[in-house]
């Protein structure tokens, strides 16, 4: 027997019952973030490879293990580096931002974007090789304001609320500016100078290389070290410790729960000031349902600025969430609906000859806005046909049998209580359609 063919592993299909929750999902997240005045963008699925090297960083995970990388089969000068599929959506956004010159009308641009993500990952259960993300980045002269941070954040865990999710948990920090981060990265090296000599060569290199990945490393060894570590604040400048706390004095005000955890860093290199971490319990190791930060440089480092205003830096902050835990999340909770697809109408006929006049009923009805379907096999009892109109979950049936086609009639069943009646074929329509409202 021939075999069959899965789809690759970390990927999924989602099945037409299926989408119906993710529907909702989407839905339901347009309609916050259009609240907090976002609008939608949507970039290509995959960019120049050199896009994400210059943004996430040369030495972070996802660029260094994890960027799936596409080539055609063109021998183009133009595209010589290469494509790489998105791993995530804040460089191609700033990308276009820089681009398509969005700075110039407006003093700050609030995107969002829903879509799938790509990350050669080891797949288990919440990572996978191509999931989704809601993401909302604020990016503009405008976007400088620690306000803005805490509406940032507010915005995630509004989402998250809207969703019906429980069990959350936010995690902040601030990493200062871009000296400071400097700073604490000095402060850091410091600190594990003596002890980095015992732990495995990839933590050396990382030490190296980029000494904040420690931080978040798996490794058990580096964990114990660094869980001796007490980082505070020391590394922040003055006036990045007064933007952390009128970040916080705005979370409070909203009433918004967070921790403080000094050892959040974030894996992607273009983080500056806040950081977010939000984790739901029951999910097991792949907890992180969203996260976010600031990015204050990046504009700039991918080429943008504004040379009207040489003095006012562009901000920009964002987060995503990630569609797929989320998913997992309010199942485990009991949130999950089970969606059915639903039918306005299905017609059944008493008799293959009758199959034209059905069609054109069919279309007739459709064409009024009603969901409809029929039975397109040839010689099915009426049973077999009701039992299809069931399965499609439709509210009416509408008949087409001996007694109605030569009464010039059609009878409208009601599914659910049984109750059916004929009335004429020309008034039938409009006898649906009564019956139909409110959904009309
Ligand atoms: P990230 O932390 O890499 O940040 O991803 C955000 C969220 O996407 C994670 O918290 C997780 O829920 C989901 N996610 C990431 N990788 C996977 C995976 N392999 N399988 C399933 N879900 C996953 C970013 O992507 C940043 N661009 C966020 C951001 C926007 N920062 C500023 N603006």
């Amino acid at each position: 027997m021939i075999s069959k063919i899965s789809n690759p592993r970390g990927t999924s299909d989602i099945l037409p019952d299926q989408v119906l929750a993710w529907e909702a999902l989407e839905a339901t997240a347009r309609n916050v973030l259009k609240t907090y005045a976002y609008r939608e963008i949507r970039t290509p699925l995959f960019e120049d490879v050199g896009l994400f090297k210059r943004s996430l960083g040369e030495t972070t995970e996802v660029v260094n293990k994890q960027l799936l990388e596409v080539r055609s089969q063109r021998e183009d000068a133009e595209e010589e580096a290469g494509f790489a599929l998105r791993p995530e959506g804040t460089a191609p956004v700033v990308r276009a931002y820089n681009q398509f010159d969005l700075g110039r009308e407006e003093y700050l641009s609030k995107l969002f974007y829903i879509g799938p993500m790509f990350r050669g990952e080891r797949p288990q259960k919440g990572r996978l090789r191509q999931f989704h993300q809601i993401g909302a980045e604020a990016i503009g002269r405008g976007a400088n304001h620690p306000l803005l941070d805490a509406e940032m954040i507010a915005l995630a865990v509004r989402l998250l609320q809207t969703f019906g999710l429980k069990g959350f948990k936010l995690k902040i920090n601030s990493l200062g500016s871009a000296e400071d981060k400097q700073k604490f990265a000095a402060w850091l090296r410091d600190q594990l100078k003596g002890k980095i000599n015992h732990l495995n060569e990839d933590c050396q290199n990382q030490y190296e290389r980029n000494v904040f990945r420690l931080l978040d490393s798996k490794d058990k060894d580096c964990q114990d070290v660094i869980s001796d570590l007490s980082i505070g604040t020391s590394h922040l400048s003055e006036s990045g410790l007064a933007y952390f706390e009128e970040v916080k004095k705005g979370l409070d005000q909203l009433g918004i729960a967070y921790e403080v955890s000094s050892h959040l860093v974030r894996g992607l290199d273009y983080y500056t000031h806040t950081v977010f971490e939000i984790s739901c319990e029951g999910l097991g190791a792949q907890d992180a349902i969203g996260a976010g930060g600031r990015y204050n440089g990046l504009i700039e480092q991918l080429g943008g600025g504004d040379r009207r205003f040489p003095d006012e830096t562009i901000g920009a902050i964002g987060f995503a969430l990630g569609m797929e835990r989320i998913l997992l999340a309010l199942e485990n909770q009991g949130k999950l609906f089970s969606f059915r697809h639903a039918l306005d109408v299905f017609i059944v006929t008493g008799d293959p000859e009758f199959k034209p006049q059905a069609f054109a009923l069919l279309e007739q009805v459709r064409r009024e806005g009603c969901s409809a379907d029929m039975d397109f096999g040839n010689d099915r009892p009426f049973k077999k046909q009701f039992e299809q109109a069931h399965k499609a979950n439709a509210s009416f049936a509408l008949i087409l049998g001996a007694e109605e086609v030569k009464n010039q009639t059609v009878s409208i069943k009601n599914m659910a209580t049984g109750e059916q009646v004929a009335v004429p074929r020309d008034k039938v329509v409009e006898e649906l359609k009564q019956r139909l409202v409110p959904e009309f």
